[in-house]
């Protein structure tokens, strides 16, 4: 996701629209553009980098004086950081800044190309500019409802047409977009910080409502052109800058949290609409020579390759070895020609996982890369990269981050059984059906009663160091995540144990009242399970237990969340999460910096 911002008024566009998209840096930073408006000229402005470095570029060039422009932060997506894929991007009459992702935006390039049309980035945005041009003939509201339904996906426009150098025109899908009234000037913006320094008074745009920005002034038009500017509702803002970056939330991590459910739609309706078949079609072409898999990451991206290795073995029956990166490189691991490795990173920048894609691709492995930032290195130096688009994650605990990346595993879990016919069609169609309706249940265990029983549960850990968690199967690995949120940022001692192994030595450290969670997702073994967790509660523990198949009884726990059920392989995804809010709140009350915790990075680039 990227932070767009434009500007009609009496006062220096650039300044302005520069102090906004410093509001709205969280969204990206990979580079950053203006364009401005200049004695009837479209001026444009960009470089790759913070945006410190066009800051820096205005005021070496001077700051442009026009009072009518459009700016940018990126957050990469198509095409990586550089100064020709950062925006704007202009195609003959169009220049324009896009916020989203044009799904179709490779075939779109490919039919302008055969009419004569020259690209100069590797973007999809400057697709969707040459899609505008080419259908205008001198009225812009026209000339954008005419385009929009050529462009499939996800967008915001802050557009300007080289003949109305007195206008800035704004039209959204599914991403964000504000129009905001000043005295005598108006913005528009991805989000209310960029605003906020000028005005508290703004307007949400509806999907597919055109904003036209002149002389101070707002007009809405729907797609037929008609005026609907009566029917807006302005409304005002009652938060200041700093709370508004974290969109209300206390947190960052809170709210990428909630931002859970957005980020795993968006994977799904772009990878599975055409069936298991298509899944990463593009990225993986063919799996026939798929015999063994590799999985390798670092911290909450290994604990996704052990949800994977789950279910990929369990559902496709092939063999999957996950390993820590840090290990693995030095480790002169068994891999070579005909082996598919899978390097799993949110950063793609976090160093021994790196080197472990180097040290596989000398072996002559073939390298897949699940990634969350467009251009990393670990992206770059990849065979193949499936992106997690889940935009900037900023707390230094993955969450967002994390589902996405188990999603991908799943995904890959299905187009692998439907190509190796692992799984009956009804099974399989069982298993895809029951995944698009993750997004709904994500959203409910995020909802009351979940969060009251979260805040309520965290409570009785304050005072204890120590945190054990148990369970079988995928809710082992499922535990060792939660064990990982509960260790970064409440900094209390878990670990997770394969529930029958307990026994077997660590149950010597169960104390009277020390808290434990269990967690049974999986109804065959769900019986094995509740014996351990009888085993934890005779010598004392108190026991959290998250379930999705056994009912509450005391005498197997003392507090207990029921998760809303779906296939018992994609139960992780819906386990994990309040598990995250639940380590969130031990956070809180312990009084922990939950955003930035002590002695960790968001990614370690050195060894
Ligand atoms: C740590 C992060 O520094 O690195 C963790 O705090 C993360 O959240 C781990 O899981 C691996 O990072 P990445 O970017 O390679 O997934």
């Amino acid at each position: 996701m990227c932070g767009i911002v434009g500007y009609s008024g009496r006062r220096t566009a650039a300044k302005i629209i520069l102090k906004g998209l410093s509001g709205l840096e969280y969204r990206g930073y990979d580079s950053a553009g203006v364009a401005i408006c200049e004695d009837g000229a479209v001026n444009v402005y960009k470089t790759k980098g913070r945006l410190s470095a066009l800051a820096d570029m205005l005021e070496k060039s001077g700051m442009p004086k026009g009072s009518v422009g459009i700016g940018h932060t990126r957050w990469a997506t198509h095409g990586e950081p550089s100064d020709k894929n950062s925006h704007p991007h202009r195609q003959g009459r169009v220049t324009l800044v896009h916020n989203g992702i044009i799904e179709n935006y490779l075939q779109l390039r490919e039919e302008a190309q055969a009419n004569g049309a020259k690209f100069l980035s590797d973007t999809d945005t400057e697709a969707a500019a040459y899609v505008i041009d080419s259908l205008y003939d001198g009225d812009p509201i026209a000339a954008i409802s005419a385009a929009l339904p050529r462009l499939h996906g996800s967008y915001a426009f802050g557009i300007i047409f080289s003949d109305r150098t007195d206008a800035i025109y704004a039209v959204r899908r599914d991403s964000p977009l504000i129009a905001a009234k000043g005295v005598d000037e108006c913005f528009i913006a991805s989000d209310i910080p960029a605003v906020l320094s000028y005005t508290k008074d703004y307007y949400l745009m509806d999907t597919d409502e055109i904003a036209e920005l002149k002389d101070g002034e707002i007009t809405f038009y729907d797609m037929n052109g008609n005026d609907i500017t009566e029917k807006k509702k302005l409304l005002t803002a009652d938060f200041n800058l700093e709370a508004a970056e974290k969109g209300g939330y206390p947190h960052f991590m809170l709210k990428e949290i909630y931002e859970q459910p957005d980020t795993l739609r968006r994977l799904i309706s772009m990878h599975t609409e055409k069936g298991a078949g298509a899944i990463f079609k593009n990225e993986i072409p063919d799996t026939s020579d798929i015999k063994r898999i590799f999985v390798v990451g670092c911290g909450s991206a290994m604990h996704a390759g052990l949800l994977g290795k789950y279910s990929i073995e369990h559902l496709c029956r092939i063999p999957v070895s996950v390993s820590i990166a840090s290990e693995f490189r030095y480790d002169d691991p068994m891999v070579g020609e005909g082996d598919t490795v899978f390097i799993i990173s949110q950063s793609g920048e976090t160093a021994d996982s790196l080197a472990a894609l180097r040290l596989v691709k000398s072996k002559g492995a073939k390298v897949c890369a699940i990634v969350n930032v467009v251009g990393s290195s670990i992206a770059r130096e990849a065979d193949e990269v499936i992106y997690t688009r889940c935009g900037p994650e900023i707390a230094v605990a993955t969450t967002k981050a994390f589902t996405a990346q188990v999603l991908i595993m799943y995904m890959l879990t299905a187009r692998l059984a439907h190509d190796r016919k692992t799984m009956s069609d009804a099974f399989l169609d069982e298993y895809l059906s029951e995944m698009k309706k993750l997004p709904e249940l994500v959203t409910a265990v995020i909802s009351e009663p979940y969060v009251d029983l979260c805040k309520k549960f965290a409570v009785y850990n304050k005072p204890y160091e120590d945190y054990y968690i148990i369970g079988r199967g995928q809710d082992y690995a499922t535990g060792c995540e939660g064990a990982m949120k509960i260790k970064e940022i409440s900094y209390m001692h878990c670990e997770t144990y394969a529930a029958g192994e307990l026994k077997h030595g660590t149950i010597s450290l169960i104390t009277e009242g020390v808290p434990c969670m269990a967690i049974i997702t999986d109804p065959d073994i769900a019986e094995k399970s509740v014996s351990n967790v009888k085993e934890v509660r005779a010598r004392g523990g108190h026991v959290l237990l998250i379930t999705s198949c056994v009912g509450e009884k005391s005498d197997i726990c003392d507090e207990y969340i029921r998760l809303p059920e779906t296939n018992k392989y994609l139960m992780p995804i819906v386990a994990i999460v309040p598990i995250q809010m639940y380590a969130y709140y031990t956070a809180t009350n312990r009084g922990c910096d939950v955003d930035k915790p002590r002695n960790l990075a968001k990614s370690v680039t050195v060894e």
